[in-house]
C-alpha cells in the first residue's frame, strides 16, 4: 500500500534546502503562464544572482518558447470541440480533447478493459511444471500442441502490439478510440508477458519458441499474412485521405481485427481451453482463458471500429471493397485449418482437424457477418459450443470475480 506521508516528508525537505523566496515564486508564476500572460512569465523568469548557469539556460531557453507556434503544431484547430465534428479518420477536430464523446461504446470498452486487469505471475504455475517435467505427463501431440501455440502467440501478440502502435493508432482519428486503443496496446504487451512466463515457467528453449515464426511453415505463413497488411500504413510517410489509402487502413483492420485476432487465435485458444477442461496445464490453460477475455473485446473494438468507417464513409464500403474483405477472411480461415491440420495431425484431447474446420468456418460466418458480408460457409454449427460459453462475458465475469474486485480496490491509495 502507498503512503504519501515519506513523498511529502521528502518534497518538505528539499523544499526547505533549496527553495529561495525568488525561485518558489518563479515556479508558481510558470504554472499559471497561459492565464497569466507574457509579462508575468517573464518577471519569473527573469535570472537571478543565485541562479546557477544551468538554471540560467533554462529560464533563457524558455524565454524563447512560443507558445503560438507550439500550440499550432498540435492537430486540429484551437476551438472547442462540438460532437459533430468528430469522425473515426481524417477528423480535423483537436484529436487532445477528449470530450464531449461521439462513441460512447468506446470509452465503455477502455472502462472494461481497465477493470478486468490482470498480471500472468498471479496465475499458479505449479502443477504445470510439474505435469510437463514429468516424461510420462503429456503425449507427444499434447506437448506438441503447447509448443506450437506458445511459439506462434508470442510473436502474434508483438505484431498486433507493434500494429497498433506504428500504424494504426496514428491513423484513427478520434480520442476516445484512442485511448482504448492505447488500452488494448498494454494488454498485448501483457499477452506477450504471459507466453514468455509460460515458457520460462515450464524452462523451455526460449529461441526455439520465440523463433518459431520463422521455422515452422504453420506458424510463419500466418505471420507474413499479417505482415503484408501492415507494410504500407506502417510507413511514416503514408497518410489517409484518398478512397485509396482510406481503403488502405481498412484492409489492415480487417486483416488484424477480424482475421488475426478474430480467427488466427481461435485454433490455439481452443485447443489450450481443452487441455485445460481436461485438467491438463491448467495454469497455461487459466493464462490463456484471460487473453481470450481480452481479445473477446479487441475483437469487438475492431468489428465497432470497421463499421463506423463504413458508416461515416460509405463510398469505401463498394463491391470491390466487399470482395476484396470476403477474400481476406476466406485466406485467413484457410491458413488457420492448415494450422489445425499440422497442430493435430491426430485426434487429440476430444477434438481433431475436421472437427476444428468446422468451428474454423463457424467462426468465419461470424466474422463475415459482423461487418455486413453475407456467410460463406451456410448451414455450418459450432461443434465446441463450450467454447462459446467461456467467451460470454456475463459468464465469465463469476469465474473473473475475485480477481476484478481485487484490482479495483488493490491499487487505492493511503491517505493515512
Ligand atoms: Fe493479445
Ligand atoms: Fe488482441
Amino acid at each position: 500500500m502507498l503512503s504519501w506521508d515519506e513523498f511529502d516528508k521528502e518534497d518538505t525537505d528539499v523544499a526547505a534546502k533549496t527553495s529561495s523566496p525568488a525561485q518558489a515564486a518563479a515556479a508558481a508564476t510558470l504554472d499559471k503562464l497561459d492565464s497569466a500572460g507574457g509579462a508575468a512569465a517573464l518577471e519569473a523568469r527573469a535570472a537571478t544572482a543565485s541562479d546557477s548557469d544551468a538554471v540560467k539556460r533554462a529560464k533563457a531557453a524558455l524565454n524563447d518558447l512560443d507558445i503560438a507556434e507550439g500550440l499550432a503544431e498540435l492537430e486540429g484547430s484551437a476551438a472547442r470541440v462540438a460532437v459533430d465534428e468528430k469522425r473515426m479518420i481524417n477528423c480535423r477536430a483537436d484529436l487532445n480533447q477528449l470530450v464531449p464523446f461521439k462513441y460512447d461504446w468506446a470509452w465503455q470498452k477502455y472502462l472494461d478493459g481497465c477493470a478486468n486487469h490482470w498480471m500472468p505471475q498471479e496465475v499458479n504455475m505449479t502443477a504445470d511444471i510439474a505435469l510437463w517435467k514429468d516424461q510420462d505427463g503429456l503425449t507427444d501431440d499434447e506437448r506438441r500442441i503447447v509448443m506450437r501455440n506458445l511459439g506462434f502467440f508470442s510473436t502474434a501478440d508483438s505484431l498486433v502490439a507493434n500494429n497498433l502502435a506504428l500504424a494504426v493508432y496514428r491513423l484513427i482519428t478520434n480520442p476516445e478510440c484512442r485511448q482504448y486503443i492505447l488500452r488494448q496496446a498494454f494488454e498485448e504487451a501483457i499477452h506477450t508477458h504471459a507466453y514468455q512466463y509460460c515458457i520460462e515457467s515450464l524452462g523451455m528453449d526460449e529461441g526455439e519458441i520465440f523463433n518459431m515464426y520463422h521455422e515452422i511453415p504453420s506458424v510463419a505463413k500466418k505471420a507474413a499474412w499479417g505482415l503484408k497488411y501492415t507494410r504500407a500504413i506502417s510507413d511514416p510517410e503514408f497518410n489517409t485521405g484518398t478512397p485509396e489509402t482510406d481503403k488502405e487502413l481498412l484492409r489492415n483492420l480487417i486483416a488484424y481485427y477480424c482475421v488475426l485476432e478474430g480467427i488466427f487465435f481461435y485454433c490455439g485458444f481452443t485447443q489450450i481451453l481443452s487441455m485445460g477442461r481436461r485438467n491438463k496445464m491448467t495454469g497455461v490453460a487459466e493464462q490463456f482463458q484471460y487473453i481470450l477475455r481480452d481479445e473477446s473485446m479487441h475483437l469487438n473494438f475492431g468489428i465497432d471500429v470497421i463499421n463506423q468507417i463504413k458508416i461515416e464513409n460509405p463510398h469505401l464500403w463498394d463491391a470491390a471493397m466487399k470482395e476484396e474483405a470476403t477474400q481476406m477472411i476466406l485466406q485467413g480461415t484457410q491458413l488457420e485449418i492448415e494450422y489445425a491440420r499440422d497442430t493435430m495431425p491426430r485426434g487429440v484431447l476430444g477434438m481433431n482437424a475436421a472437427m476444428m474446420e468446422d468451428y474454423l468456418k463457424f467462426i468465419a460466418n461470424r466474422r463475415l457477418t459482423q461487418i455486413g458480408l453475407k456467410e460463406e460457409y451456410p448451414g455450418t454449427t459450432n461443434p465446441f459450443p463450450w467454447m462459446s460459453e467461456i467467451m460470454d462475458l456475463k459468464k465469465e465475469k463469476n469465474f473473473f470475480e475475485t480477481r476484478v474486485i481485487e484490482y479495483q480496490t488493490g491499487g487505492a491509495l493511503s491517505w493515512d
